[in-house]
């Protein structure tokens, strides 16, 4: 049929659309570009950010976790405060809102019925909303004051991958200009930097045979695995665990390395696999400490560590990124792990048991 089509070559959509993350990111950058090459969104989208004293993304699934790393865009680059809920949550639980808060909904469908019951509420309340999705004409894009689109073309496979991505280059570029709005010294150059992560996702695209490897030894036989990271990498660990739990049906958790101890690392077995990712400079040596110590408790451990934290005898390291983009890099092992997982367990990659591409129930 026609989706067999558009699978080309591929054997599963999820594989297509993982190597095409490269492609889209370049496709983002063209889209967001101004004719003297800056990064830009539109005025309406600018102006609400600066008219607003506090931002509250709301998001469900892969999209929440984008969320997370948006919001350390938005404060760090910036300098915008921002919460980051779960929609479900939010809609019976809302936090005290700030005066002149905008809310920012992150869904690649758009369609996410958890999503638009807080639009719906939001709305009631008068404030200003804005949705960031794959989907023009969707649901709520349609009904939300402002948009901004991924431009990551028709995502087919349940677990999300090139969406997330998207959605981050997009949050990096919203707080881009932002910050330049602001008129706010940046100390990198966001275009080039983004060109950069672009050839880094090809890298690693171009890895696979690797990332295969890693899934056969770490994953083949175990019942659970852990993520741990800190920092920004705390939130991509989370991204990596669903992304195999959703495909594989191991059961897995992502977690802040800190928290180890107080509490997960009683899990800890002869051969648990570990997953630790460190790309921060200033929380890389005390992940490589937690890594130590679950190892000494039998744990099989696996560190992907970026190139400027790499260490001689590491074996698996990132290309160079610069470090407040590594998530757009850095989650591409993690895709490529839990896929070739999930193939060696024989499970349906693209269409997992008991999961939607969009959720429209509450
Ligand atoms: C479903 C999908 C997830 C997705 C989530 C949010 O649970 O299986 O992959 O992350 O919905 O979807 P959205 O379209 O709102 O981003």
């Amino acid at each position: 049929d026609a989706a067999d089509i558009e699978k080309g070559t591929y054997p599963h959509f999820m594989l297509k659309e993982i190597d095409e993350q490269p492609l889209v990111m370049r496709r983002i950058i063209q889209q967001y570009k101004d004719e003297s090459g800056k990064l830009k969104v539109d005025e309406g989208v600018r102006q609400a950010v600066k008219a607003a004293d506090r931002l509250y993304i709301i998001a469900c699934g892969t999209s929440w976790h984008a969320g997370l790393v948006g919001k350390q865009f938005l404060e760090t680059i910036a300098g915008v405060p921002t919460e980051v809920h779960i929609a479900s949550e939010f809609s019976y639980n809302m936090p005290l809102l700030s005066e002149r808060p905008l809310f920012v909904f992150i869904s690649q469908s758009g369609e996410t019925a958890d999503c638009r019951s807080v639009l719906v509420d939001v709305k009631q309340l008068g404030h200003p909303t804005l949705t960031i999705t794959n989907s023009p004409g969707s649901t709520l894009s349609r009904e939300a004051d402002h948009t901004l689109l991924l431009h990551a073309g028709p995502e087919i496979a349940v677990a999300s991958t090139k969406a997330y991505t998207a959605q981050i280059a997009v949050l990096s570029i919203l707080s881009v200009d932002v910050a330049n709005g602001k008129g706010r010294t940046l100390t990198f150059d966001p275009l080039q930097e983004l060109a950069i992560v672009a050839n880094a996702m090809e890298v690693l695209c171009a890895q696979k045979d690797d990332y295969e490897q890693i899934a056969r030894d770490y994953l083949s036989e175990t019942r659970n695995a852990f993520f741990i990271g800190r920092a920004v990498d705390y939130y991509v660990v989370m991204e990596a665990a669903l992304k195999l739990k959703e495909i594989s049906y191991i059961q897995a958790e992502g977690f802040a390395g800190g928290e180890l101890k107080h509490g997960t690392i009683a899990l800890i077995e002869d051969g648990t696999p570990v997953f630790g990712l460190i790309t921060q400079e200033h929380v890389a040596g005390h992940l490589r400490g937690n890594l130590q110590e679950v190892a000494a408790r039998g744990a099989n451990t696996c560190a992907i560590v970026s190139h400027d934290q790499a260490r001689p005898g590491d074996q698996h390291v990132l290309p160079e990124v610069h470090p407040h983009f590594s998530p757009l890099a850095s989650v591409i092992p993690f895709q490529l792990i839990a896929y070739y997982a999930a193939l060696h367990r024989g499970c349906d990659v693209d269409k997992p048991r008991n999961l939607a591409k969009s959720v429209t129930v509450e």
